[in-house]
């Protein structure tokens, strides 16, 4: 502690003699705070800051450094990641403070993507909420628990467009689309870093955006596998997230593993300064992916790690992620000319300076209080929380005769491994979540409905072929009103490493639904997964379906609760689910092509010979247990001036039994552009509530920035010209209204 006085104090006095000059006054008081004790540094201990390695608690990736401690210790290793607890990471930080020459603290990083403790449904299956505030809420109480337990920095929001359900890392994005996932992405990074991207309050963590860039498009949906996309498609599509996530303040990014335009996005100097600083004003700093400078070795474009280290620094890569190449190679080609002191100066200035934004430098320990995380981990708002976000996940796919809800009372057979599992509920990147803590959806069905009226065989695995069970799932069934038969993927299939080639329900899971489907009885399927899954047999089969994603630590009750009315379902998708594997990549956003399918020739269209085009659940779908209606759309003037603005407006009306939430969504169409454009876009969406019988008018103002696009001459803006705007409950079923934009 007296070393980090004596920074402290150094740091104050260099402070007014610094001349360092930034144009954002703000920024220059902390880059003055930087270089006060940069000055003290020598190159190793600034390479040192440069280092980020894992520590043993958790495996998150293919290698492990031993002895970080004594790394710490010499100065040779500034940051730690998957180390948490506040008693395990003061440990740490006492070796950083106490030991090391300057004192230094460290940085602590952890993946807590949807929870630290307190576990919330999958990020793909919150964003099926559409509720900003809860994804918010959700994040926020994420940095409260992982602040609690010592870290100061989150991997996440990820923020990676995809529209391959082959791609694993699906589950933890927001789905397909660019509007809607910019939004997420804004209402994650302010509830990691607070509304006030205050890093100082021990409430918040540092966010880190990833993946830089474009990671989400894999060819093959094969993870870390080759990414080629024009740059139209880049900047209109895969951009916008990452920009929003910046603009919203996340002061960490995250270089993605892939290639963009041939160049490992590492080692590319256009994406990491070029677009990342210089065009969106990105000021924070720059992370790998973990041993991502060491890959481009493999990725061809380096001879060896050290060729590879000097085009991640000269790409602006300040932290080198459980590579050891900086470790290895930078201070020698510093001494040697090939790296100048001053690049890694700048990137040493722009690791302290977050380190003094989260308040490190006045209480090293500020995140390591063993009181405070007792009383904050498990909070019960939090519990609550993530059972209110878990149930507005859910996302009702079917629901015929009234299959849903059940009535209390009523003798149900629940069937299918994944009812009992509670490590499933959690999905990939569980953080510190911890399952024992947890119950499974059969003993919340048990606890809501009285035992006796519950009645469970496991029927299959998740996985394997193992027919025995289903004698007894079957005779069980008998006896029952209705069989819940909760079935979908085990979670190791979903998140990093794990593509798919088939999208269906894994295993003999099917077979028995089908075997069940035979007894002539209600059967609702409940699903558990991390990516749009091909349903088709499983729609002809079930009289239900309700898509639970994994839901979190609450994910059991909120199954519950949804099942029998407690909770009205109200989420929509935000991937496409296809029919089959073969239409992927799908997405609703499409282009019209030069031969679309309504032509009337029968051969020479774009069409399969053997699968419709449409998907099966599209974009935006999602049922309730009661239903809306939608008037005609209005506007304000059919035409839009340059400087101006119109309003749409259109009364949604709840005209079934029950009172519910409806996803109000617009889109819009640009007819004729220099360059093809996409069927429908979004560009808004509203959650309202309605009470049985209820009305409300609901209003989007259509604005030239909204139909802005890159255009044949790669200029941003719109055209004018003829568009229609669509409004409805998904990307399908809408009503339609044409406008002009004027010159
Ligand atoms: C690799 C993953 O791609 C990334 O998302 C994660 O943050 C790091 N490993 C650290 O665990």
């Amino acid at each position: 502690m007296k070393k980090l006085l004596l920074l402290v104090f150094a740091a104050i006095l260099v402070l007014s003699a610094c001349r360092r000059q930034s144009g954002d006054p703000q920024e220059a008081k902390w880059d003055q705070k930087a270089d006060s004790v940069l000055k003290l540094m020598t190159l190793e201990e600034k390479i040192g800051q440069m280092v980020l390695y894992t520590s043993d608690w958790d495996v998150t990736g293919p290698t492990l450094r031993q002895g970080y401690l004594e790394d710490i210790r010499n100065g040779h290793c500034g940051n730690i990641f998957n180390a948490h607890t506040a008693a395990y990471t003061r440990k740490l930080q006492q070796i950083a403070v106490e030991e090391s020459r300057l004192g230094i603290p460290l940085l602590f990083g952890y993946d807590v993507i949807h929870g630290h403790k307190t576990i919330f449904p999958i990020s793909l299956g919150e964003s099926a909420s559409w509720d900003m505030a809860a994804i918010e809420k959700s994040a926020r109480i994420s940095a409260i628990e992982a602040a609690a337990s010592g870290i100061n920095w989150t991997f996440a929001p990820m923020v990676d467009i995809s529209v391959d359900p082959r791609w694993g890392r699906v589950s933890e994005g927001a789905g397909e689309d660019p509007f809607l996932g910019s939004r997420i992405a804004e209402a994650r990074v302010r509830g990691f870093q607070g509304p006030g991207n205050d890093l100082s309050d021990t409430l918040t963590v540092l966010a880190c955006v990833k993946h830089f860039a474009a990671y989400g498009a894999p060819q093959g949906g094969r993870d870390y596998n080759t990414v080629d996309m024009s740059e139209r498609v880049f900047l209109d599509t895969y951009l916008p997230p990452y920009k929003a996530a910046i603009d919203a303040g996340a002061m960490s990014v995250m270089t993605s593993f892939n290639e963009y335009d041939g160049v490992p996005a590492t080692g590319s100097k256009y994406l990491l300064t070029e677009l990342l600083r210089e065009k969106l004003g990105f000021k924070g700093l720059v992370v790998t992916d973990y041993t991502s400078i060491n890959e481009m070795v493999h990725h061809g474009v380096a001879k060896d790690d050290a060729e590879a280290g000097l085009l991640a620094i000269n790409a602006g890569v300040d932290m080198d992620m459980q590579g050891e190449v900086y470790f290895k190679y930078l201070k020698k080609q510093v001494e040697e000319g090939l790296v100048k002191e001053s690049q890694v100066d700048d990137a040493v200035r722009r690791i302290l300076k977050i380190k003094f934004k989260l308040g490190l430098f006045d209480d090293p320990y500020r995140y390591c209080n063993e009181e405070r995380e007792k009383r904050l981990v498990y909070a019960p708002e939090h519990l609550e929380a993530a059972l209110d976000v878990a149930k507005k996940s859910m996302v009702l796919l079917k629901n015929d005769n009234h299959a849903l809800p059940l009535k209390r009372g009523e003798k149900i057979a629940v069937i299918g491994e994944l009812a009992t599992s509670t490590r499933d509920l959690l999905g990939s990147w569980k953080a510190a979540g911890d399952w024992n803590f947890m119950r499974p959806v059969l003993d919340e069905i048990k606890a809501y409905n009285g035992e006796n009226n519950v009645m469970y065989a496991e029927g299959c695995k998740k996985t394997d072929d193992d027919r025995s069970g289903f004698a007894k799932a079957l005779g069980i069934s008998l006896f029952a009103d209705k069989i819940v038969m909760v079935i979908g993927e085990d979670w190791e299939w979903t998140g990093e490493a794990a593509s798919r080639t088939s999208i269906k329900i894994p295993g003999v899971q099917t077979e028995l639904l089908e075997n069940l489907s035979k007894l002539n009885k209600p059967v609702i399927v409940v699903l558990m997964n991390g990516r749009p899954l091909d349903l088709t047999r499983e729609n002809e089969l079930a009289d239900a379906m309700l898509e639970a994603w994994y839901p979190g630590t609450m994910g059991g009750k909120a199954v519950t609760q949804v099942l029998f009315g407690e909770y009205n379902p109200s989420g929509k998708l935000t991937m496409s689910f296809p029919m089959n594997v073969g239409q992927v990549p799908l997405y609703y956003y499409a282009k019209n092509t030069g031969r679309p399918i309504y032509l009337p020739n029968d051969k020479y269209k774009s069409k399969y010979i053997d699968s419709p085009n449409e998907p099966l659940f599209p974009f935006g779908f999602g049922l309730s247990y009661t239903s809306f209606v939608y008037s005609d759309i209005k506007l304000s003037s059919s035409e839009l001036t340059a400087n101006g603005n119109i309003k749409a407006t259109v009364a949604v009306t709840n005209n079934g039994a029950y009172d519910g939430e409806e996803v109000v969504q617009c889109y819009i169409r640009d007819l004729v552009g220099s360059v093809t454009r996409p069927v429908k876009e979004l560009k808004g969406f509203e959650k309202i509530s309605l009470k049985a019988g209820e009305s409300k008018t609901v209003h989007f103002e259509i604005t030239p920035e909204m139909l802005s696009f890159h255009r044949q001459d790669m200029t941003y803006g719109a055209e004018p010209g003829d568009f229609q705007l669509f409004i409805g409950g998904n990307s399908r079923d809408v009503k339609m209204i044409p406008f002009k934009l004027l010159p």
